[in-house]
């Protein structure tokens, strides 16, 4: 499918005088990967609105040969963004495989299809990641699924449909997050206005720890089982995913609204460690 992202050159003032050049490249679907020559850039050095805008843009903005930042002066960048959505175990959330988790996130399997933040109070509008360390090629890929484009690609029927329904999510507060809440299946992008699909694939108990259940409304009792499958097969076909490898020292920022995501299961033994902040 067409990205409306050519590979292009942009700078911006480094310093007093020097300017650092940042080369674009799309990505496929969906996407755009913005590199610093040389390394060493400094995202605080790229103005705000233009990151914002080239992440509404593209809906995932990877930035490389940017240097990372430490752990508070992260969460301090994200707060030029917006309003930080704190979680127990604070602002910035570690995401690493653990040996024995109580959560599927921490596991080492695949983590179906969500958004960010359906427990709380506030949906996240971005969310930022840095990679501190990674495996390559042990799977664990981040797989983002870009809603709009199905809703784009939808007929006038199926739009009808689904605009009936809504979905009731619950899961236990074992980790951080949890409790009950129910979301229209079609809503609209706070920013852009456009039609997004809110949906989060229910997770089976016996496969996933700590699973999340969906109990539809709109749909006769009959064809849930159908509807939900239909929807996930949609939401995961090729056309709308961008499977990002993750790469030490990448800098990630990605529009929880437009975006559903998730994680191809780990194939072998991984370091992968992300950090994670999300924008309000
Ligand atoms: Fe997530």
């Amino acid at each position: 499918m067409a990205n409306s992202v050519s590979p292009s050159a942009t700078s911006y003032p480094c310093g007093s005088t020097e300017r650092t050049k940042l080369t674009h490249h799309p990505l496929r679907p969906f996407g755009r990967v913005v590199e610093a020559a040389g390394g060493g850039a400094r995202i605080e050095d790229v103005p705000v609105p233009m990151l914002v805008r080239w992440t509404e843009e593209s809906r995932v903005l990877v930035l490389r040969g940017f240097d990372l930042l430490g752990r508070q002066a992260f969460a301090d960048y994200c707060r030029g963004w917006g309003e930080i959505l704190k979680w127990e175990p604070g602002e910035v959330v570690d995401l690493v495989v653990q040996d024995d988790p109580k959560n599927y996130l921490f596991a080492s399997g695949d983590v179906p299809f969500h958004w960010d933040g359906a427990f709380v109070e506030a949906n996240p509008r971005y969310f930022f990641f840095q990679c501190l360390d990674a495996t390559p090629g042990a799977g664990g890929q981040t797989v983002f699924s870009d809603t709009t484009r199905a809703y784009r690609d939808a007929d006038q029927e199926t739009r009808d449909r689904w605009s009936r329904v809504s979905i009731t999510y619950s899961t236990d507060k074992v980790v951080h997050y949890g409790g009950e809440v129910t979301e229209r299946l079609v809503a609209q992008h706070p920013a852009t206005g456009l039609p997004v699909l809110r949906f989060a694939e229910p997770l089976a108990p016996e496969k996933y720890k700590n699973p999340v259940f969906a109990q539809v409304h709109g749909v006769d009792e009959s064809e849930v089982d159908g509807f939900l499958g239909s929807l996930s097969e949609l939401v995961h076909r090729p056309e709308y995913c961008y499977d990002h490898d993750w790469r030490a020292g990448d800098i990630v920022i990605a529009d929880n609204f437009s975006l559903i995501h998730g994680r191809n299961a780990f194939t072998g033994p991984t370091k992968r460690h992300l950090q994670r902040v999300e924008v309000i």
